[in-house]
């Protein structure tokens, strides 16, 4: 592990005006000040978290939402002390833990391959930590038994994590971390080895699970239907950096880089060039599929209006809606969400004219890596 870098004056003063602003509020649960992991040396040098400055508030269901690479669990792992930050600080209740070890913050995490011990009881496995602690053993059943109770695996407790399912392995898991009461629940990918049904189930057993217990989860997704259907606010991770933090309403409805656009749900970006065409405004501009209709070119457009016309370069059926793919005579693309019925004249190769609201059309910051370039700058 590399040498932690001396605490820079202006990370110092940053940490103590975090302090400062923790005391006059509620403490926030966890605070990221210039959040930095870089690992390898000269031209190897990846730079896996780059400056992270982040809030999270006690109680809030959180989401570290990225694509592969972006560095979720990088910062993750820095939060639960398994791993040194090349820069920067980490606050738990307004304390600076940053070069404290692992079992000295009050956070426990839940892998993704749930690392149950496979020769326990799924009881023993869930006492665990409370034997670790040198709780006693009446009490350590009885504490055991109630966190098995809260993930409904009650008359579990003999079995072995191989005779259950994967589903159940994740709530014995859970119930493992959630025993000790730790301030901070950290659950890296934790859904992602389940099937989508087993996955839409635990999802909303999580939500439930949270709001009883009433801790912080900080919850790492490269899901962007899972963030937004979980959290109580998320954080969209590019390249090693935030580029937007908000509730998922705000950052599906108003991304403000391109990259949240395309990366959270299926956007349009218009380029800045199209934008100044269509809007009057020289600024890239993202557009949701499903605020685009197709018109016919006789119909009459009203003031709030823009339309534009294409080519259909291919349609999607997906059930009660159809994704247009429509080719601009400037080679740009846009995408129309339409309901299926009324799609019988769409054909590749023919005409098509799209219209929108000129206010769903929302300005956004051209990102410098967009999704698709992800890995390459690995
Ligand atoms: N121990 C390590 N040594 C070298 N590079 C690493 C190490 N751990 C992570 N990285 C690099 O740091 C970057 C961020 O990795 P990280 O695991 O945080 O991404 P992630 O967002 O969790 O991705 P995924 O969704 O695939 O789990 C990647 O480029 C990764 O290759
Ligand atoms: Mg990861």
């Amino acid at each position: 592990m590399e040498r932690p870098r001396a605490v820079s004056e202006s990370v110092a003063s940053t940490i103590e005006s975090a302090r400062a602003s923790a005391s006059d509020r509620s403490t926030p649960a966890i605070q990221l000040v210039r959040l930095r992991k870089t690992f390898g040396a000269g031209d190897g040098t990846v730079v896996a978290v780059d400056d992270v400055d982040l809030e999270i508030d006690q109680g809030e269901f959180f989401s570290l939402l990225g694509p592969s690479g972006s560095g979720k669990t990088t910062v993750l792992r820095m939060i639960a002390g398994f791993e040194l930050p090349t820069g920067g600080a980490v606050l738990l209740d307004g304390v600076d833990v940053t070069q404290r070890a692992p079992f000295d913050r009050d956070v426990n995490t839940v892998f993704q391959d749930y690392a149950l011990f496979p020769h326990m009881t799924v009881q023993r496995n869930v006492e665990y930590g409370l034997k670790v602690k040198g709780v006693g053993k009446a009490e350590r059943r009885k504490r055991a038994g109630e966190m098995l109770d809260a993930v409904r695996l009650s008359g579990f407790g003999n079995r072995r994590p191989t005779e259950m399912s994967g589903g159940q392995r994740q709530r014995v898991a859970l119930a493992r971390a959630l025993v000790n009461q730790p301030r901070v629940l950290l659950l890296d990918e934790p859904l992602g080895a389940l099937d989508l049904k087993l996955r839409e189930e635990m999802q909303g057993e999580l939500k439930a699970i949270q709001h009883d217990v009433g801790i912080t989860f900080v919850f790492v997704t490269h899901d962007q239907g899972e963030a937004l259907s979980m959290s109580s606010r998320v954080a969209v991770f590019n390249n090693g950096r935030i580029e937007q933090v908000g509730s998922p309403r705000d950052i599906y409805e108003r991304p403000t880089t391109s990259f949240v656009a395309s990366f959270v749900g299926t956007s349009n970006v218009l380029s800045a060039a199209l934008s100044e065409r269509l809007l009057g405004v020289a600024a890239p501009h993202t557009l949701r599929p499903e605020r685009i209709r197709v018109v016919d070119a006789t119909h009459v457009l009203d003031d709030h209006d823009v339309a534009i016309d294409g080519v259909v370069d291919d349609v999607h059926y997906l059930g009660a809606e159809s994704r247009v793919r429509a080719r601009l005579d400037d080679g740009s693309v846009l995408i129309a969400a339409v309901p299926s019925d009324g799609l019988a004249a769409l054909i590749a190769g023919q005409p098509v004219r799209l219209a929108w609201p000129r206010r769903a059309a929302s300005a956004v910051i051209e990102s410098v890596v967009q999704p698709e370039q992800q890995g390459e700058n690995q």
